[in-house]
């Protein structure tokens, strides 16, 4: 297949693009504005096209998706605590961005899949979301994610256009932006940085390796039925506190470098993610938490050229205003 890859310049988009690459022989075209978090770097070893661009641009848009047969969408603001400092940019691109996109699938008469997040569903105390369950988003980020997967059900049932779209869980692996809870995290031991827990540290994630999560996007494109939603869940659940707990000791560090700092406002507590209907399409996660997080702490500590011009960028400013202090 010849997949147009929206965002593939960022931290899954990449992953999948790779693994489609190499696994499926796809060809592919990537569509990136390449904001703060969209990285060329992320393609260095990834055949492709590239067009440099916004997805509510209709003409970057028409020049992308020519020839192609289908379109995965990863591109959006994707980091909470940016969509409660500066909603503005997670509205436009959610909303405008997907309505463009999907009048050019329409128009392409092409299949579209939006990759969305557990975080439609709000927060969970006890038992795991189904493709069911009502949609209850927190916060800027998760509401115009909520918006966007409306609009693209809308497009089914209106015109008809095939659409799939997969809600994924917290995903983990290499070249995720550090300002994630992870890579924040490995980076800031790996540098004896404090390492900044909000609240009491017990909100729970559902932990997701990214390459299971781009084979699960790859399994939805090709066997789910248009019109559906497929969860995608990892294998494996823990409080914020027990990660950064095994995150130390992966970097030979001392839990003294933990603090406890302001909670983020409307934080939500648990995520859980119920995942047979994409399991029933012949889908399962290969990587454990345990595993996967090995790997990729080990894949920060050897790609030190990957994080360092990131690290000593914008990215310092960013710290500075959401933490309150400076890296070292
Ligand atoms: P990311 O922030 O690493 O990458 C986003 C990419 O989109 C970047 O390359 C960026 O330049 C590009 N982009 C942003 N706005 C754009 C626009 N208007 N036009 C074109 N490109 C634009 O994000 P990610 O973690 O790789 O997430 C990818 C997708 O997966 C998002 O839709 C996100 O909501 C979803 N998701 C993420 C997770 C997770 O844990 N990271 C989990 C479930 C779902
Ligand atoms: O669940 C899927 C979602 O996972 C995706 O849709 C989002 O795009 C992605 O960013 C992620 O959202 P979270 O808010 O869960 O991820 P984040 O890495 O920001 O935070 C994970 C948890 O760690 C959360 O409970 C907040 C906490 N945290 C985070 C940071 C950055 C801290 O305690 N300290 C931190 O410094």
């Amino acid at each position: 297949m010849k997949l147009l890859v929206c965002g593939g310049a960022g931290f899954i988009g990449s992953n999948f693009a790779r693994v489609r690459t190499r696994e499926n022989g796809d060809d592919v075209v990537v569509l990136d504005k390449l904001t703060y978090a969209g990285r060329r770097e992320n393609l260095a070893d990834v055949p492709h096209e590239f067009v440099h661009g916004a997805i509510e641009d209709p003409d970057a848009v028409r020049e992308a998706i020519a020839g192609a047969d289908a379109v995965v969408n990863f591109a959006a603001e994707t980091h909470v605590d940016r969509s409660i400092a500066e909603p503005d940019a997670f509205v436009r691109t959610h909303s405008q961005g997907t309505y463009v996109l999907l009048e050019a699938a329409r128009e392409a008469g092409v299949r579209y899949l939006q990759v969305s997040t557990d975080e439609v569903y709000g927060s969970i105390e006890e038992g795991s979301f189904t493709e069911q369950s009502p949609l209850q988003p927190s916060s800027p980020y998760s509401a115009t994610k909520a918006g966007a997967d409306l609009l693209v059900a809308s497009y089914f049932h209106t015109f008809g256009l095939e659409t799939v779209i997969c809600r994924g869980s917290n995903n983990y692996g290499p070249y995720q932006y550090p300002e994630k809870l992870i890579p924040l995290m490995v980076l800031n031991a790996l540098h004896g940085d404090k390492l900044p827990v909000y609240g009491d540290g017990q909100q729970v994630r559902n932990w997701l390796y990214v390459e299971d999560f781009a084979r699960g996007i790859g399994h939805a494109l090709e066997h789910g039925v248009p019109g559906e939603v497929y969860n995608v869940g990892g294998p494996d659940e823990e409080a914020n506190l027990d990660v950064v707990r095994r995150i130390v000791s992966l970097t030979g560090n001392d839990e003294s470098l933990i603090e406890y700092v302001t909670d983020r406002p409307g934080h939500d507590r648990r995520y859980s993610l119920g995942s047979e209907k994409v399991r029933a399409l012949g889908w399962s996660a290969q990587v454990r938490f345990e595993e996967g997080l090995e790997r990729t702490v080990a894949w920060y500590r050897d790609n030190r050229e990957w994080w360092a011009p990131i690290r000593s960028g914008d990215y310092r400013a960013y710290y500075e205003r959401q933490y309150g202090r400076s890296l070292g």
